[in-house]
């Protein structure tokens, strides 16, 4: 058994509370500003920056610290093409015959369909995979804990550092995404999460007239 070390928290920072409420106002003004974007500009976006934000997603909490991630960051136009080939493919059939009728009454607000144009038009697509298991070096695998919670934590970590470095971002999630793991050559033992279509919003984007549940309908104290 691993003996814990402990070493003291030097990252936390407390407020005055007066400060705290600002800082909270400020954050939720922040990141209420984000959207999903599906109107993308070609212009590039240095690399530099995803990385940065990649390194955020890194610092989500996870089920025992295992981490249970992987991004694969696409900016060959060959690869793109691909992978809006494969993902059209299964969209089409989404739409046309494998979604129930109440999964498409639920789209119709967004006006999305088979067609995924920006999945050549952004300038970074950025796949989240999943690790199921691990695998130790000499092969075997090992147990990871709560992967979903886990990955969708640093999925959200991305979003909201995407969206807080200056960029828009759509997760998108073709159904199914299997073709991610051929395309991208990923192992089986890790699953497609998301793709995170990333860059710039085109400068005649149009989004969704939709708005959020308030406080009162998401919340309860107790
Ligand atoms: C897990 C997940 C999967 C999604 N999949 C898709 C998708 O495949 N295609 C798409 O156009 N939008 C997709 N979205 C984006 C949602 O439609 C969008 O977040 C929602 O309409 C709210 O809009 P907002 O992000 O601008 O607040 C997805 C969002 C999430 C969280």
């Amino acid at each position: 058994m691993t003996t814990p070390r402990f070493v003291p928290l030097t990252t936390y920072r407390e407020y005055p509370e007066a400060e705290m409420r600002l800082r909270a106002a400020e954050f939720y003004r922040e990141i209420g500003r984000r959207r999903t974007v599906r109107m993308f500009a070609e212009r590039p976006v240095t690399r530099d920056i995803i990385e940065t934000c990649l390194r955020t997603a890194g610092t989500a909490p996870s089920g025992a610290n295992l981490q249970p991630w992987h991004f694969v960051v696409v900016t060959d136009p060959e690869v793109k093409r691909r992978v809006r080939e494969a993902a059209e493919k299964e969209e089409y059939e989404f739409y046309h015959h494998r979604a129930p009728p109440e999964w498409l009454e639920a789209l119709a607000p967004l006006g999305t369909d088979e067609h995924k144009p920006y999945l050549e038009t952004a300038p970074y697509l950025i796949a989240v995979f999943a690790k199921r298991y691990g695998i130790t070096p000499g092969g075997g695998r090992f147990q990871h804990y709560y992967v979903t919670e886990s990955v969708g934590l640093a999925a959200g970590f991305l979003v909201a550092a995407l969206h807080y470095a200056g960029l828009v971002c759509l997760t998108h999630t073709p159904s199914p995404m299997g073709f991610l793991n051929d395309l991208l050559a990923r192992p089986a033992s890790e699953k497609p999460f998301l793709l995170l279509v990333t860059g710039y919003p085109a400068a005649d984007a149009q989004v969704p007239d939709i708005g959020k549940k308030p406080l009162e309908e998401i919340a309860t104290f107790v």
